[in-house]
């Protein structure tokens, strides 16, 4: 589809009542959704600890807010790849959206639009990627627009794929390198998950099939395909956007990416969903951020659903977040309404944690806002 084509409008739904927090619109889609769908969009690799372990350590860090402070002209912009933004939250790469909700993606791109958020849509996106990006960019003072790659056998297929994304105005390339495979989920084998007919990695439609190897164990199959450190090189080079990585925890793994100049690095479990009792994000990122010193742009996610999350994540040195689950129950509650409605009560909280804290702005979070019991 080009650029220039009509935009399809999604119906606009009411906030069911009630809904005040993330919370709310976790416990409210329970019901809005099937039980295959809600074990795919809410599950985690196997005894979801890491799952788990997001959500606690955030939970876990204590503020210690200043108070009198100068809070006039405060405000949550912060820049980001050359561009200043709004506000530090962009909607996390999510496959099949409309599983959640008919108008799948495109709700999902007008909600984050209409709330100056960015938006990471994802190689298995269930509405072309061209129409996403026309929709999105219909909004004038929009954020951040992003394309999350997962590289694929056929090399060829990977590099027309970039080409689109570039062609209808992808900003940014963020390659996903923590799932060379599926995790082992559990909640949705148990649950019999399978895609419904009618939704599908529509972007990867023309892909061929993976050539067919002898071996009987992944390492001789899937693996002889699975990207390596030069591939992100190879990415470098064929493309013009910044590439960043999402889905590093190593701080090592961070050096080398800081030495190929990647653009930035998303500090990421895949939201518990691939590799199980890796330690939570909250957990890693001072790490990573000592790794770089500050030589590339730091994003975080996994488990953020508060505003004082976002802050912490701030204050632990990341530069923005990612939302992922979240979005997803507001698309399920109420569509582009219900999507829109969770950015909004993020950036107020937010806010309002800041200027509880006694922070104007977010580069004035720092670890000092914590609480160390142990000092
Ligand atoms: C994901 N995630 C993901 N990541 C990615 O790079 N490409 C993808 O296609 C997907 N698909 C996907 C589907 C669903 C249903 C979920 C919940 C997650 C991971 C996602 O981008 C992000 O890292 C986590 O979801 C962040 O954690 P929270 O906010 O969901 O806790
Ligand atoms: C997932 C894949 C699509 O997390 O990244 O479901």
């Amino acid at each position: 589809m080009k650029g220039s084509s009509p935009v399809p409008v999604p119906a606009i739904e009411a906030i069911p009542r009630g809904l005040v927090s993330l919370a709310d619109h976790e416990t409210f889609a329970r019901t809005r959704l099937d039980d295959q769908s809600w074990a795919y969009f809410s599950g985690g690799a196997a005894d979801e600890l890491t799952l788990r372990a997001n959500r606690r350590a955030w939970d876990d860090l204590q503020l210690l807010p200043r108070v009198l402070r100068q809070l006039a002209g405060g405000h949550t912009r912060v820049e980001l790849l050359g561009r200043t933004l709004s506000h530090p939250l962009l909607v996390a790469p999510m496959a099949y959206q409309r599983m959640a909700h008919s108008d799948g993606e495109m709700a999902m791109a007008h909600a984050a639009a209409s709330q100056q958020a960015g938006l990471v849509l994802s190689t298995q996106a269930s509405v072309p990627l061209e129409t996403v990006a026309s929709a999105f960019r219909t909004h004038a003072d929009r954020g951040p627009l992003w394309f999350q790659l997962y590289l694929q056998h056929d090399r060829g297929f990977t590099r027309e794929l970039v080409q689109r994304a570039e062609a209808s105005g992808y900003e940014a390339l963020v390659l996903t390198v923590d799932a060379p495979v599926h995790g082992a989920r559990d909640r949705e084998r148990r649950s019999g998950f399978k895609l419904p007919v009618g939704i599908s990695a529509t972007n990867l439609a023309q892909l061929a099939a993976r050539p067919t190897a002898s071996g009987h164990s992944l390492f001789d199959t899937l693996h002889t395909h699975a990207p390596v450190w030069s591939d992100v090189q190879w990415l470098q080079d064929i493309t013009r956007l910044p590439v960043l990585l999402k889905g590093v925890l190593h701080p090592e793994d961070a050096r080398q990416a800081a030495a190929l100049q990647v653009a930035g690095l998303i500090v990421s479990n895949h939201g518990g969903r691939t590799l199980d009792t890796t330690p939570a994000t909250a957990a890693i990122l001072p790490r990573i951020a000592d790794a770089v010193r500050g030589e590339l742009p730091l994003l975080v996610d996994g488990g953020i659903r508060r505003g004082t999350d976002v802050l912490k994540a701030a204050a632990l040195g990341a530069r923005a977040v990612l939302v992922g689950r979240p979005c997803v129950y507001g698309l399920a509650n109420a569509g582009a309404l219900g999507v829109a409605h969770v950015l909004r009560l993020l950036r107020d909280e937010l806010e309002i944690a800041m200027a509880l804290c006694g922070c104007s702005t977010l580069d004035q979070a720092s670890p000092e806002l914590f609480f160390d019991p142990m000092s």
